[in-house]
């Protein structure tokens, strides 16, 4: 049985009971309705026009074919071509008289600093000062493996070193003298070699690490210990490691050697991109 409203002023039911409990029939106000029909409307034309729902590959590419994708690549393509002419003054000029050009050295720098950035901070440090002993070297000091001058920078840049995807690759091998020497021997260079930077060490093992040192290592490292750029072998007398000074680590190195790898940057880079990072590395203090 149907109950009557309380009073007048309530709105009539919809008719419908539970539990004595009535509903009112309270009709959403005719303006909110039509937004929200609107909203819908809109919404089914949205999805359709532009890129929305999620496929495999890409998302549906809408009628009117715009994607914020698209408007990335114009601007870049843009930012591209507002730069081609400094980009070519760049790769036509003598890489060593670049820094005699105020305005192709700061475009270089800027340039290069962002490809270091994206493409070598991970392994030389956000900062380029490498990381400690992990064969990564410091870019920051005069001390070079390969050659500091602009050109020499260039090279190691774009076709890496001891890598396999560039036959340009600059490549070197030292021995591992585990097989070579004797337990005693590499005891007795690795002192002479931690004597070269000033660590106190038992003069008798030294001097008979200076024999072992003349007879295996300065061949590549020069008998004043000084390296050799032309095979990436280190100054073993500046106190600046690679790897690490310490007595262990000279020894670890010495008897199993070291094969440091950094990948080959000219299929990835523009020439114009290789030649600013060279530039911005270049600058940064040591450069020769
Ligand atoms: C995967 C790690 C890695 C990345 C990425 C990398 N490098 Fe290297 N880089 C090395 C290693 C390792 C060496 C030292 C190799 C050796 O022992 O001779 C090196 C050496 C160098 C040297 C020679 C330093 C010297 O003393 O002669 C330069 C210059 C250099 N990197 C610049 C760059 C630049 C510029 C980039 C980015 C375009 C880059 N590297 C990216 C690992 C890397
Ligand atoms: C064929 C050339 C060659 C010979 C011979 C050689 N080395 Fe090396 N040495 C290198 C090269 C190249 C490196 C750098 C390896 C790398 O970066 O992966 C190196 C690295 C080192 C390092 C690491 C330096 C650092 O900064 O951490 C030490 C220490 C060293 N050599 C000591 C010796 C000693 C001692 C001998 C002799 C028993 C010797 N080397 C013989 C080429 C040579």
């Amino acid at each position: 049985m149907a109950k009557k409203p309380i009073s007048k002023q309530e709105p009539d039911t919809t008719g419908h009971e539970w539990d004595g409990i009535q509903e009112y029939n309270n009709p959403l106000p005719r303006w909110w309705l039509w937004t929200f029909y609107a909203t819908i409307v809109w919404g089914l034309w949205y999805v359709i026009a532009y890129p929305a729902w999620p496929l495999i590959n890409q998302a549906t590419a809408g009628y009117k074919g715009w994607s914020t994708r698209a408007n990335v690549a114009v601007e870049l393509a843009e930012a591209e071509a507002a730069n081609a002419g400094i980009n070519a003054k760049l790769v036509a000029a003598e890489l060593s008289e670049v820094s005699a050009d105020p305005e192709l050295q700061g475009y270089a720098t800027s340039a290069g600093a962002a490809v270091f950035r994206t493409s070598c901070a991970q392994c030389h440090g956000s900062g380029a000062a490498g990381v400690q002993a992990s064969g990564y070297p410091n870019l920051l000091d005069n001390d070079w493996l390969w050659g500091g001058t602009i050109e020499d920078i260039h090279a190691t840049i774009a076709h890496g070193i001891r890598n396999e995807d560039d036959p340009d690759a600059r490549y070197s091998e030292m021995p591992a003298f585990g097989e070579i020497l004797e337990s005693a021997e590499i005891d007795q260079v690795v002192n002479y070699v931690m004597s070269l930077s000033g660590e106190p060490q038992d003069p008798a093992l030294v001097a008979a690490g200076e024999t072992v040192y003349m007879d295996n290592c300065a061949a590549c490292h020069g008998e004043e210990a000084q390296g050799d750029i032309s095979q990436g072998a280190p100054n073993l007398a500046d106190a600046i490691w690679l790897y690490g000074g310490d007595y262990d680590t000279i020894r670890e190195t010495v008897t199993y050697s070291r094969y440091g790898v950094m990948p080959s940057w000219a299929g990835r880079l523009s020439e114009a991109e290789l030649r600013a990072v060279a530039v911005y590395v270049h600058q940064l203090g040591g450069g020769e």
